[in-house]
């Protein structure tokens, strides 16, 4: 079923967001575009931009300031729920602050995964994260780093482990690839797999509902996994919108309660 929550949010304080350092068709080639699927690109990338001095987390669209309100009212509903730290995990997080940040900023307990397929992007963020020294709002909390291809999900975490998926720019960098797009549906597979029933994966990302949406129902159609979909506005950006997609599994109507 398609649930279609779409609402405009005019979000002022998303204008205010501390100046992030989007991607430049200058610095990076056609060539790198069209392959963005591919581990050899985004380690060339991270190694580059890590190569320009004093390290700087890289931000695909923006920072956590600009989605926190998408996150953390998720992080706490679910937390209601379970007595154990939420597993949370960040797919494809490349440089991006989003993990250590979501590990700092919830007051519930939480275990972040941090996860990319470029070990050069991990070690620059682990290396990076570990100079903050940073203190989670909640001491139970515990994050952590790891490079692993999120095609092969199953591969790492248990059927029905994992709270919560946030994906800012993974699945967009995989459509728009050459060869990433069936990946792409590979990634929203298994992380229906590895979601509990209670969680979410929520897909922050410029492209277009209509299209979007159609894409996730087809993706999902090839599962026996049914789930809801959801997508609420995030803003504008200098001219381009950004939503954020939830995709939610359903229990059978047989197992509820
Ligand atoms: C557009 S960037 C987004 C990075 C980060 N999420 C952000 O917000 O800045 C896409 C990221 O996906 C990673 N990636 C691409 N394919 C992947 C895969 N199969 N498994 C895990 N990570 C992948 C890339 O290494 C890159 O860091």
């Amino acid at each position: 079923m398609l649930l279609l929550n779409r609402f405009a949010v005019s979000l002022r304080h998303f204008q205010k967001l501390t100046k992030p350092r989007r991607w430049h068709h200058t610095s990076l080639t056609n060539e790198l575009i069209e392959n963005m699927d591919k581990k050899a690109t985004w380690d060339r990338f991270y190694a580059e931009n890590g190569s320009k001095g004093k390290f700087k987390n890289f931000e695909w669209f923006f920072g956590f300031h600009a989605v926190q309100e998408f996150i953390l009212p998720v992080i706490q509903t679910m937390s209601h729920f379970h007595s154990h730290p939420l597993h949370i995990l960040d797919m494809g997080c490349g440089t991006s602050a989003l993990g250590p940040c979501v590990y700092k900023h919830s007051p519930c307990a939480v275990n972040v995964t941090c996860a990319d397929i470029s070990p050069v992007a991990i070690r620059l963020l682990e290396e990076h994260t570990n100079t903050l020294s940073l203190q989670s709002q909640n001491p139970s909390s515990v994050l952590s780093f790891i490079e692993m291809d999120c095609t092969q999900l199953r591969g790492q975490f248990e059927s029905r482990s994992l709270d919560l998926i946030l994906d800012k720019g993974t699945t967009d960098a995989l459509v728009r690839s050459n060869e990433g797009r069936v990946k792409a549906g590979q990634i929203i597979r298994q992380c229906l797999q590895v979601l509990r029933t209670s969680g979410s994966l929520l897909q922050f990302s410029d492209e277009d509902p209509d299209a979007r949406l159609v894409w996730l129902e087809r993706e999902i159609r090839e599962t026996d996994q049914a789930a809801d979909v959801g997508v609420q506005e995030v803003g504008e950006l200098r001219g381009v919108s950004y939503f954020c997609y939830q995709i939610t599994p359903r229990v059978a109507s047989h197992l509820k309660l």
